[in-house]
């Protein structure tokens, strides 16, 4: 702790209590302003309809082909629902490498891939004579005026594929796979993964109705009285809405709480400026945030006698997987001082215990942040709801959250503390958000063919 005080910047990551409630009313006035009509247009966090009017009824059927693309893995799948009395599913995936020459070239080239892949899957599934409808869940931010299109505002994270930003995402992925003369493929609905896993999750819980992602990056999603969504017509039931929280803070509004690192990390990134409250949480980010405080407590002579090594100087060295192992209960010292020497560096023990630290802060603090937000939507719900108290289901998904040894307890503990009149239920999704991509397809389907 006295080398702590010594050292400000790490003193300035840990929030208490009254900052996070703070964080909370800061995002609960960003949702009313992404939810108004006139105040839309200038609001960093989006708060996007997508479409998405119910959660699962158990009426859902049919075979489906599903494409998971955004997250750290990139799959085709074909999820199988059976309705005979009681509701069931199965599901088959094949994954598919992403490399950076694929998404980050040209749109053209990423979406021939993307068809490619999902041309070879219906191939290995022996699906290739069938007409099958497609769900297709694009974990980016996208501007939907229905079920079937969307148009990509920006990309995020990795992907910085050329030329989509400001087209539909969805008759790109149809135009490819009209190339393939060989299937059949009909592209119904586009979600995003946070609504994938609210759908997910919704299927085996009723009362589900936040969708959560803490992986690559972090999104919420949640359902929204029609009535306040002034972007859509009518007034009548719910849609769930696409908050898009990754990019809270780009108007300058959590600049009080941004350290030195998250700007430096920030300026190193594909999208300076953006997606700033996701810089601060998510696990593309968290090991680069390690690194950039490791290197400065070196320099200062903090940690390793002073010595820096090439490795430690090198941008994307240290990674979530790295962090989550420093930080596992038993082997955690253990694998400290592996990770280090790893990186040329030569540990004592007290570095080993000094660096475990700075990875608690970091992945604390991330877990903190997210607790804040997600228990803004909360109060929300309950407030839309009328409810003193509000039981609910929050469905979850992403590598932080699932892999991490104590991101879930941590997590838990803070919303329930903030917000100590929800009882939330936080429901781990097993299958991916593909299943509730499925389930979105289903009702699309059912609609489009009462139409014909
Ligand atoms: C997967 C979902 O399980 O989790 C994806 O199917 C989602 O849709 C992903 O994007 C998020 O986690 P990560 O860690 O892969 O980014
Ligand atoms: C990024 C994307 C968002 C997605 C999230 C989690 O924040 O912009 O759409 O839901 O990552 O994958």
């Amino acid at each position: 702790h006295e080398q702590e005080e010594k050292m400000g910047y790490l003193y300035h990551m840990r929030l208490s209590d009254d900052v996070l409630l703070d964080v909370m009313a800061r995002f609960q006035a960003e949702m009313v302003k992404g939810l108004g009509r006139d105040t839309n247009p200038t609001a960093t966090v989006k708060m996007l309809p997508s479409f998405v009017r119910s959660l699962p009824d158990g009426s859902e059927k049919g075979d489906f082909l599903a494409v998971d693309l955004g997250g750290s893995q990139f799959r085709a799948l074909e999820v199988k629902v059976f309705n005979d009395g009681r509701q069931s599913s199965q599901l088959e995936s094949k994954f598919y490498p992403t490399p950076k020459e694929v998404i980050q070239g040209s749109g053209a080239e990423l979406f021939s891939y993307v068809a490619d892949c999902l041309s070879d899957f219906m191939e290995s599934r022996n699906l290739k004579h069938k007409k099958l409808p497609l769900g297709f869940t694009f974990s980016f931010p996208c501007k939907q005026t229905e079920l079937e299109e969307g148009v990509l505002l920006s990309w995020t994270k990795h992907f910085k594929a050329r030329g989509v930003q400001g087209t539909d995402v969805a008759s790109s992925l149809r135009k490819a796979l009209q190339k393939h003369k060989d299937i059949d493929v009909d592209v119904l609905a586009m979600v995003n993964d946070t609504v994938g896993t609210m759908m997910t999750c919704g299927y085996d819980d009723p009362r589900c109705e936040v969708g959560l992602i803490i992986g690559t990056g972090t999104n919420a999603c949640y359902m929204e009285e029609m009535r306040h969504i002034d972007l859509v017509e009518g007034d009548e039931g719910r849609m769930c809405i696409n908050t898009e929280w990754g990019a809270f803070g780009d108007d300058g509004a959590l600049d009080d709480l941004r350290t030195e690192f998250d700007r430096e990390l920030d300026l190193g990134s594909l999208n300076p400026g953006k997606q700033l409250f996701e810089k601060m949480i998510s696990s593309l980010y968290l090991g680069e945030l390690v690194r950039l405080i490791l290197l400065k407590m070196t320099k200062e002579g903090l940690l390793f006698n002073g010595k820096v090594s090439a490795a430690l100087l090198t941008k994307g060295k240290i990674e979530m997987k790295h962090v989550s192992a420093m930080e596992k209960y038993k082997e955690g010292l253990s694998n400290t001082k592996e990770i280090l020497t790893e990186l040329n560096l030569f540990p004592s023990e007290d570095d080993c215990i000094a660096v475990q630290h700075v990875c608690t802060i970091v992945s604390f603090r991330s877990a903190n942040l997210c607790a804040a937000a997600l228990a803004a939507i909360l109060t929300r719900l309950r407030e839309n709801k009328k409810l003193l108290r509000l039981r609910t289901t929050v469905g979850i998904d992403g590598g932080l959250y699932k892999t991490h040894p104590q991101y879930p307890k941590r997590l838990h503990k803070v919303v329930r503390r903030l917000v100590p009149n929800c009882d939330v239920r936080f429901l781990l999704s097993q299958s991916g958000s593909a299943k509730g991509a499925a389930m979105v397809t289903a009702v699309a389907y059912r609609l489009a063919a009462q139409r014909k």
